[in-house]
């Protein structure tokens, strides 16, 4: 064993001292509360989905007329594929719920605020990764819903101003859905953002690391009591627990509620009820409400107001004098989201 350390020190020369150095950066006590550590959450699931991407992708094949089938093999023939799937599409869908759950928290507790404005912009950069994600992997199926569902999308993208239609047709690879369009879905998916959200993710805890976490001081806490815990084992074993809970629940949703398969894409019939995944209900309620290019044009302005927050909120509290400003803009905006998310589950158009 002594023999077997000195040959890897040799080789690695980092000593017991450097590394509990690097491990044990101080954590601010309110971390002990779980709801604090839901960053390591989309983490985990990017995890599994990385690794039960690759095992989907031994045997997808993104053609219009192979991508139905080989799903299909996946979902009924191949030993364990339709636990693999549906385990990639549970990850995906709690991953997103995840990065909401995430950037909400930072948001009400005004983490976001100076000197943290960049790690906010990388988080905003995250989760538009993340949706597209989503958004790409939904329409790799080649059911009759993502099918049209990324038709709509390719629409809805011509109507943005100036790059709109070049963005459309470097999507499609053409002006309409064709037998390339599947292959850019696919190389979006597996390669462009995932590889992206990996380079996001070391800048974004690389900053966390830089400034350390925000510190909150609770008012009701009962007594003082230390500050601080260490990193490592105290935040690491917390976040294996939450770890340990989620991959009880993935398997759980995945084994109760298996992938199931919708109708074949059919290029001739609109489908009755189009639907995209529950992620972009909020966005589809908004273009149905208003005409599409002043609905495009306002969620672009939404999503640009989003990733300036930090500095408009800034400019909001010195301008008013109530620090609490977000919070009360926050609570507007969440009730929003629900409601028009729940207005589109529940209404067939
Ligand atoms: C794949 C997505 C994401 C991952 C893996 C991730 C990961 C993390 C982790 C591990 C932390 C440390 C504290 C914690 O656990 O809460 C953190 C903090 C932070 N995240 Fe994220 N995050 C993601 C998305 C986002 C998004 C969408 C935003 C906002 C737009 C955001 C903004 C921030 C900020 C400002 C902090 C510092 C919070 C503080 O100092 O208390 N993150 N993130």
């Amino acid at each position: 064993m002594g023999r077997l350390t000195a040959w890897i020190h040799e080789r690695v020369p980092v000593s017991a001292g450097q590394l509990a150095e690097l491990t044990n950066e101080p954590v601010p006590h309110h971390l002990k509360r779980w709801w604090f550590c839901l960053g390591g959450t989309p983490a985990y699931l990017f995890v599994v989905q990385i690794v039960t991407g690759i095992l989907l992708a031994m045997y997808y094949q993104p053609a219009p007329s192979t991508a139905y089938e080989s799903i299909r093999y996946i979902t009924q023939e191949a030993t364990f594929g339709w636990l693999v799937r549906s385990m990639h599409k549970w990850a995906a869908t709690l991953m997103i719920a995840a990065v909401i759950l995430h950037q909400m928290r930072v948001y009400f507790t005004g983490a976001y605020r100076r000197p943290r404005e960049l790690n906010w912009v990388i988080g905003m950069c995250l989760l538009m990764c993340t949706l597209l994600t989503g958004f790409t992997g939904y329409s790799l199926v080649f059911e009759q819903l993502s099918y049209w569902g990324a038709t709509v999308a390719a629409n809805i993208s011509d109507a943005v101003p100036l790059v709109g239609h070049a963005a459309k047709q470097m999507l499609l690879g053409g002006d309409e859905y064709n037998a390339r369009t599947l292959s850019r879905f696919y190389i979006l998916h597996a390669a462009v953002l995932p590889a992206t959200i990996v380079l996001l993710v070391i800048c974004h805890i690389a900053q966390v690391r830089l400034h350390g976490v925000t510190e909150f001081h609770d008012e009701h806490e009962p007594s003082p009591g230390p500050r601080y815990f260490n990193f490592f084992p105290d935040h690491v074993l917390s976040e294996l627990m939450i770890g340990l809970v989620l991959m009880i629940v993935l398997c759980a949703l995945s084994t109760v509620l298996p992938a199931a398969m919708g109708p074949k894409a059919d290029p001739l019939t609109t489908p009755e009820v189009i639907k995209p995944e529950w992620f972009f209900y909020v966005s589809f309620r908004w273009l149905k409400l208003f005409s599409l290019t002043s609905a495009v044009i306002s969620t672009l302005f939404i999503v640009a107001t989003m990733f300036v927050w930090p500095w408009i909120d800034s400019l909001l509290r010195r301008i008013t004098g109530i620090e609490e400003i977000s919070v009360f803009i926050g609570i507007v905006a969440t009730f929003l989201l629900i409601g028009l998310t729940v207005w589109e589950a529940v209404v067939a158009h």
